[in-house]
């Protein structure tokens, strides 16, 4: 029986310009993790993957389950296969569970993805490469996703904090104080896809205003960047406010997502944004770390169903 996990994340600037080119920050959320063990199994019996959150079990090959939230892990299982050169005929149970919340801006399916690489690898003695992870999560991303940047594939399957822009190398973010993050859960279910896929359309319809905000955006992130390194929260917490002006004018922000982020400035956050796509799903607020517990509780009081205190550090050089 072999076990592997993987983090959720958040997106701290950038979010929607990066899938026009530009850069974004993200980091992992190791409060809330995805994991896969794998099981041989009876022989005949084939590859069945159970989502043990969801009471659904199904056989790779036969009919999959309706909900298509639940492909891509079928899909990740037959390129991780096939990139670990192992017989897809073999005999397996692979049992899949998580606790980052589906649909919420928290990389939920990119966390189930690389957990199931790395739990497969795993049980057949094979290392592979934080890169490789990468690579076959977006595999599956894209099938299922649209157009995605790559950027969550990217920072879950390094667990780093990262600058990220599409088609380029990573690089690890370099992190000159820890950061304290509260996060808020509006409770609203918002699919990556569908906020992706409108926000296209209204690029194709006003392509010059939209290109404006992607360069206003990329210039926050900039600033965030130096930020981050020298450590300067109280200038990240206005560039987070920033973001969110940004972001609302791009069309991603809700009544719900401003309320909380709101409540959080107020409880004494230095900034606050929505993160990931949007219209629901969860938002950031930058804070003191003696001033976390107290902006969590002005969330929960403003209407988020769920907070989590997260610390962004940097484990590794950069
Ligand atoms: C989703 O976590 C972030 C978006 O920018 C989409 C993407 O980068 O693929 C909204």
């Amino acid at each position: 029986m072999t076990t592997a996990c993987a983090p959720g994340k958040v997106i701290l600037f950038g979010e929607h310009a990066v899938v026009y080119g530009r850069p974004a920050i993200a980091v992992p959320v190791t409060q809330v993790q995805a994991r896969a063990v794998v099981e041989d199994a009876p022989v005949g019996q084939g590859i069945v993957i159970h989502a043990a959150d969801l009471h659904l079990q199904w056989r790779v090959g036969a009919a999959s389950p309706a909900d298509d939230t639940l492909q891509p892990m079928e899909a990740t299982v037959r390129h991780t296969l096939e990139r670990l050169s192992v017989q897809a005929s073999l005999d397996i149970k692979l049992t899949v569970s998580s606790t980052v919340p589906i649909a919420r801006g928290l990389g939920s399916g990119a966390a189930v993805s690389a957990a199931i690489v790395r739990a497969l690898a795993a049980h057949f003695g094979q290392t592979i490469t934080p890169q490789e992870v990468s690579d076959l999560v977006y595999q599956s991303e894209r099938i299922y996703h649209g157009t995605p940047s790559g950027i969550d594939n990217t920072v879950v399957a390094f667990e780093q904090p990262i600058y990220f822009v599409k088609g380029h190398a990573v690089q690890v973010l370099s992190v000159g104080r820890p950061l304290w993050l509260v996060i808020g859960d509006t409770g609203i279910a918002s699919p990556t896809r569908d906020v992706v896929a409108d926000v296209r359309q209204s690029w194709q319809r006003e392509p010059r205003r939209y290109e404006t905000l992607f360069d206003r955006i990329a210039a926050v992130v900039a600033r965030a960047r130096e930020a981050v390194a020298f450590g300067d929260a109280a200038l990240l917490g206005h560039l987070m406010d920033e973001n969110q002006e940004l972001l609302e004018a791009i069309g991603v922000s809700s009544p719900e997502l401003e309320r909380l982020v709101s409540a959080a400035r107020q409880a004494g956050a230095m900034g606050a944004k929505l993160c990931g796509a949007g219209r629901g799903g969860n938002m950031i607020a930058l804070v003191a770390p003696e001033e976390t517990a107290r902006v969590a509780a002005a969330l929960r009081e403003a209407g988020a169903v769920n907070t989590i205190i997260s610390e962004v550090v940097q484990t590794r050089p950069a």
